[in-house]
Order: structure tokens, then C-alpha cells, then sequence
């Protein structure tokens, strides 16, 4: 038996933030020695709202480096980019055919992100899960590790891949591999600094919402200095009322690596005054050898691109076998 397999991706929207990290990246990077990982560049989606031409290029390869930069390792991990391999969009189309309109309307976060965009709302926004789908379906993932938001889009797969086998698959023998989302509990829902009841989000208007993870020591420091809190003193987990200071203690516990006990007892009796630097200090030092190395990749722009080739090249040999499988599976014939 091989190891199991891994996939995930990362919009190259804007800048990444602790969310990202915390939620999603750490989390594969923690884990990567077990598994056999597939980790895209999700440039696909980030068509679906309006985007500008001329930054998706750079987006894709900062994001690419900050990979890399977080400490995915080549040995363990496939790194490449989603437009690279055409069979993300065939699969799309193959899938498109087998989903029932009125799924994709469920999705919460279709729902959410068209009332923001209010007029014209693409075809490819509806069609996102589906095209998510496909990542997943085509390199036949065992555990997809994803934030919390991604959950909805998970159990779609998961009914897709159901319905795609037991209208296709001949005599039980399935096509397509259920997959499993891999939630961390810490982490999974990393909230803004402007309003703990809403979550971290490239999207959200005021900068000071978020931390990027190639954020200066300075920025870092003057957006916890101004993020929201309470005039209670004393921190505390857990507390439905105090979701601002709910997340700042999880997000100290995440970046120091204390356990949640080592935290209660170390902020307990503190104020503000007190834990804000406290806090501003533990990102910086657990950003800062991650910037460095970011700066590092970025000067060699060759290596970056050597690493995306390979990763396509790998990525796209399995995508095209499941690929040719679907396709049998639903009638096509192609002569070698
Ligand atoms: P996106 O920025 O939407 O491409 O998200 C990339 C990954 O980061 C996905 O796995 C998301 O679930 C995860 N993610 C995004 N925002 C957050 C957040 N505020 N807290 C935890 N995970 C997040
Ligand atoms: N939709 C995901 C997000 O915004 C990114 C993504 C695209 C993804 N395809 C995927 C994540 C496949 C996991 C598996 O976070």
C-alpha cells in the first residue's frame, strides 16, 4: 500500500494572510512526511470574480514562493499551478453534465459572494465547487485539508462522486475516490481583528482586518495595536461573548506553540496593554524565517519556474489517467 494522497489549493488572490496559513498551509506542511501531496496554485477560481489581467501572473508565482517558503518540501510534495494541467477544466465540463443545477445554488458561499458582487455574477462563480471538484477528483485524493469555509464544497464533492458511480460505474467497481476533508479544530476559523464574528478574508475591505503573512514588523505591530477588543480584564478562551479575545489568545497559541493550558495560565490576569505586544512580538518571530526564505525564492526566479514544470509535468500525468477513466466510464471512445 502507498501513502495516502493529499490535495489542496490557495487562490492566488491578493496577499495571504494568517488564515490561510493557519487554516490551510501550516497545517499541510505539518503533515506532509505521511502523505503523498498535491499542492496547486488554484488560478482557475480566481477568475470567478472579476480579477485584473496584469497581477494574476505575479500573484501566482508570490504564492507559488510562499509555498515553498512555508516549508513545503519537493520530496514530499507535487507543487504546481491549476491552469497548467487541462484536465482540471475537461473534468469540469465531464462533471458539469452530472450535477444538478439546484446543488450549486445551496452553496453558501456562491450565495454570499453574489450578493456582493451584485450585477453580473458569472457562470464560473455557480460553477466553482464544481471545477473545486475536479482538483480532487482527478488525482483521486484520499483527505483534502481545507479551512472550515470549505466544508460545504467537501460534501458536494463527495455527492458528486456518488452520483457520477452509481450512474457510470459498472458492477460497483467505482470511478472516482470518495474523499475525506481534513478540518484542524485550532485554527480552521481565524477571525478578523476588526470584528471577532467574522472570519480572516483576503476580500474584506480594510487592510487592518487582517495580518498578510509578508506584513513588516511595523505593520504587524500597528494592526494588533488597533485591533478590536473589550474593556474586560483578564483573557479568556471560549467566551461567547468575547469572540475578539477569543481568537487573539487562539492565534497567540497557534504562532507560539504553547498549549492551550500553557496560554490560560499565562494570560489570565493580563490586560490589553500587556498581552498586545505580547502578541505583536510572538507573529513577528514566527513570520520572520518565512519572509526570509520568501525573499530568498523570489530572486530566483529560474528555480521557481523549474519547480512548477516539474510539478506540472507529475500533476499532469495523473490527472490525464483519471481522466481517460472518466471518459471510458462515460462512453467516449478515443483510439490510441
Ligand atoms: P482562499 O483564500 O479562499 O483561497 O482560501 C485558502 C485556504 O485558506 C482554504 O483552505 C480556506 O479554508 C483557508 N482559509 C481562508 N480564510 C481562512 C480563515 N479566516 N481561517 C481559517 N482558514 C481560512
Ligand atoms: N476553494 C478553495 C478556497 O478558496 C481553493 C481550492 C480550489 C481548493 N480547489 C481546491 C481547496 C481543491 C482544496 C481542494 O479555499
Amino acid at each position: 500500500m502507498g501513502r495516502q494522497r493529499v490535495l489542496s489549493g490557495v487562490q492566488p488572490t491578493g496577499n495571504l494572510h494568517l488564515g490561510n496559513y493557519l487554516g490551510a498551509i501550516r497545517n499541510w506542511v505539518e503533515a506532509q512526511s505521511e502523505y503523498e501531496n498535491y499542492l496547486f496554485i488554484a488560478d482557475l477560481h480566481a477568475i470567478t470574480v472579476p480579477h485584473d489581467p496584469k497581477t494574476l501572473a505575479a500573484n501566482t508565482y508570490t504564492l507559488a514562493a510562499l509555498y515553498l517558503a512555508c516549508g513545503l518540501d519537493l520530496s514530499h510534495s507535487t507543487i504546481f499551478v491549476q491552469s497548467h494541467v487541462s484536465a482540471h477544466c475537461e473534468l469540469t465540463w465531464l462533471l458539469n453534465c452530472v450535477t444538478p443545477l439546484n446543488w450549486l445554488e445551496d452553496m453558501i458561499q456562491f450565495k454570499e459572494k453574489a450578493v456582493k458582487q451584485g450585477e453580473n455574477v458569472g457562470v464560473g462563480l455557480l460553477d466553482y465547487p464544481v471545477l473545486m471538484a475536479a482538483d480532487i477528483l482527478l488525482y483521486q485524493a484520499d483527505k483534502v485539508p481545507v479551512g472550515e469555509d470549505q466544508k460545504q464544497h467537501l460534501e458536494l464533492t463527495r455527492d458528486i462522486v456518488n452520483r457520477f458511480n452509481h450512474l457510470f460505474a459498472k458492477k460497483g467497481k467505482s470511478v472516482l475516490k470518495l474523499p475525506d476533508p481534513l478540518i484542524r479544530k485550532q485554527g480552521a476559523r481565524v477571525m478578523s481583528l476588526t470584528d471577532g464574528t467574522k472570519k480572516m478574508s483576503k476580500s474584506d475591505p480594510s487592510e487592518l482586518s487582517r495580518i498578510n503573512l509578508l506584513d513588516s514588523a511595523d505593520e504587524i505591530s500597528k494592526k494588533i495595536k488597533r485591533c478590536k477588543t473589550d474593556p474586560i480584564r483578564g483573557l479568556t478562551f471560549d467566551d461567547a461573548e468575547r469572540p475578539e479575545c477569543h481568537n487573539l489568545l487562539m492565534l497567540y497559541m497557534l504562532l507560539s506553540g504553547k498549549s492551550k493550558e500553557e496560554v490560560v495560565i499565562e494570560c489570565q490576569d493580563m490586560g490589553w496593554g500587556q498581552f498586545k505586544p505580547l502578541l505583536a512580538e510572538t507573529t513577528i518571530t514566527a513570520l520572520k524565517p518565512i519572509q526570509e526564505k520568501y525573499q530568498q525564492i523570489m530572486v530566483d526566479k529560474g528555480y521557481l519556474e523549474s519547480v512548477l514544470r516539474d510539478g506540472r509535468e507529475k500533476a499532469g500525468a495523473i490527472a490525464q489517467q483519471t481522466l481517460s477513466k472518466v471518459k471510458a466510464a462515460m462512453g467516449y471512445s478515443m483510439p490510441l
